[in-house]
């Protein structure tokens, strides 16, 4: 049985589809591919179908993530029943998964950023209307709670490592 994470933003063109590309990233590398399902999603209708934001993929390109095989999709009633930790990239995106949310959800939600370490940020902050460096800072922040998500995951379900 695996665990099953859902990276959640408004898009699901920036800031979810870093996170799931990077978390991924780390599982695979850390040897946990059959142990950990991830995904991501917005919260927002207006893209879905579409690639992640061309700035996204370029930052995250930069530092070895391929963001470019990812497609928007919306949030759906299902993924409350396919998914055990569901985490938002800020408190907007929260709220409006809390306002979905079914009486028998039995997973985790709450903000990505809980699982960071040393940072006081507890969102991702929105980079549409940004530039370069708030792209960047999306990086950092998100590379850093990963780091701890699954360190975490790995600790409160013991997970182990498949040797490659
Ligand atoms: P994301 O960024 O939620 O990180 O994917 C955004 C993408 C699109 C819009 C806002 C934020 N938008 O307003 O269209």
């Amino acid at each position: 049985m695996s665990v099953n994470v859902l990276f959640v933003c408004l898009g699901n063109i920036c800031r979810s589809p870093t996170a799931h590309a990077v978390f991924q990233h780390l599982v695979e590398t850390r040897g946990f591919s059959d142990a950990v399902r991830v995904d991501s999603a917005g919260t927002g209708d207006w893209h879905i179908g579409l690639p992640p934001d061309t700035r996204a993929s370029a930052s995250a390109a930069l530092r070895g993530y391929d963001l470019t095989p990812l497609r928007a999709r919306q949030v759906e009633p299902g993924d409350f029943r396919a998914f055990d930790y569901i985490l938002a990239m800020d408190a907007q995106n929260l709220r409006n998964l809390r306002a979905l949310l079914p009486a028998d959800f039995g997973g985790e939600l709450r903000l990505f950023m809980h699982y960071a370490t040393g940072v006081d940020e507890r969102e991702v902050p929105d980079p549409y209307y940004g530039g370069e460096n708030d792209f960047d800072r999306v990086l950092d922040l998100v590379e850093n709670a990963a780091q701890g998500l699954l360190d975490t995951l790995v600790v409160r379900h013991g997970l182990r490592a498949q040797s490659r």
